[in-house]
């Protein structure tokens, strides 16, 4: 269990990269819609990301991460051959797949749309025709648009600037989909929290079912610290071990907003300590 990583790969150069791992009892278990929690140093924080995807008969996990601060970029430092510390998972419900008549409709956003990858997949192993959304700021910031062609039947892509695909947003084109005339059983939503309440605001207009991934800060990810608590048809869910999907009609987005801001004055100074002296605590 050295969760070794056997390949890196820069996806944006000095923001985002994708790392599979040598870690074959989170893989035998890992389904859409799970993430993992991982440590890099023994006095590094807990962080969780995402399970982009899992090969079984490998032994490996997909991770790809967006360098935001101290940890993803301590995280950022690793290279091929080297250990993650510890890694936890696979953690959270996973994504509740069945057999769909309409096609299902996967909404990713930055960062995002990697992890909604494992969800695309996972519908169309199912046997569900899978049209897959996925938006950027600019040509150069989109992910996975192949590995999605992949397993969806139809990518469509919008950037904010329109140096690929649509000029414009995701939910431009989801409201294009969803007028067409062919069916759609369900919406998934992965990426930022303003993008995912855009999409299940389009969502509960159009009378389709909307799931959304909640990213909020999690510890301990097994329900015990209450970090992750989200408000969900009024009532409060903790996202590590009720979700981290739930319907994206009942979800509070404003306050998960706010609650993603809460620590950033620390985090910052953290980061900015991090950045000058170039070490971790646990090197000094
Ligand atoms: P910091 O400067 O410490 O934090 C930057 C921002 O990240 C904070 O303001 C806060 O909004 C958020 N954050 C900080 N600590 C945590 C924490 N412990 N848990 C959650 N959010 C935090 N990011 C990816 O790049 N790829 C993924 O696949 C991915 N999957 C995630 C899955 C889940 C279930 C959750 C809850 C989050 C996921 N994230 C993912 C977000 C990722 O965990 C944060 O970006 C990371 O923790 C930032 O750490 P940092 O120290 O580098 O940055
Ligand atoms: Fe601690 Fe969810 S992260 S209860
Ligand atoms: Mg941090």
């Amino acid at each position: 269990m050295a969760n070794t990583i056997l390949r890196k790969r820069r996806l944006i150069p000095g923001q985002t990269s994708e790392l599979v791992i040598d870690a074959p009892h989170v893989a035998a278990k890992a389904r859409p819609g799970n993430f993992v929690i991982l440590r890099v140093c023994p006095t590094g924080e807990r962080i969780p990301l995402t399970i982009a995807d899992a090969d079984a008969d490998a032994g490996t996990i997909t991770l790809v991460y967006l360098v935001l601060g101290k940890t993803t970029a301590h995280l950022d430092t690793l290279e091929e051959g080297e250990d993650i510390l510890d890694l936890c998972g696979p953690l959270g419900q996973p994504t509740h797949i069945r057999p769909h008549d309409g096609r299902v409709l996967c909404v990713g956003g930055g960062t995002g749309i990697a992890a909604m990858h494992h969800i695309a997949k996972g519908h169309h192993l199912a046997g569900n025709r899978v049209t897959g959304i996925i938006g950027a700021r600019t040509r150069d910031l989109l992910l996975f648009e192949t590995e999605l062609a992949a397993v969806c039947d139809t990518v469509l892509v919008a950037t904010d600037d329109g140096s690929h695909g649509r000029k414009g947003l995701v939910t431009h084109l989801l409201e294009e989909c969803l007028g067409d005339g062919e069916p759609a059983a369900e919406i998934v939503a992965v990426g930022p929290v303003p993008m995912m309440a855009a999409v299940a605001e389009v969502a509960g207009r159009c009378g389709v079912p909307c799931l959304v991934s909640l990213n909020s800060i999690m510890l301990d990810g097994i329900g015990m610290c209450g970090a992750c608590r989200v408000s969900v048809g009024g009532e409060t869910r903790f996202a590590c071990v009720d979700g981290p999907e739930f319907d994206g009609g009942l979800v509070d987005f404003k306050e998960l907003a706010q609650r993603l801001t809460a620590f950033r004055p620390m985090e910052q100074q953290s980061y900015a300590e991090y950045q000058k002296h170039h070490v971790c605590r646990c090197a000094n």
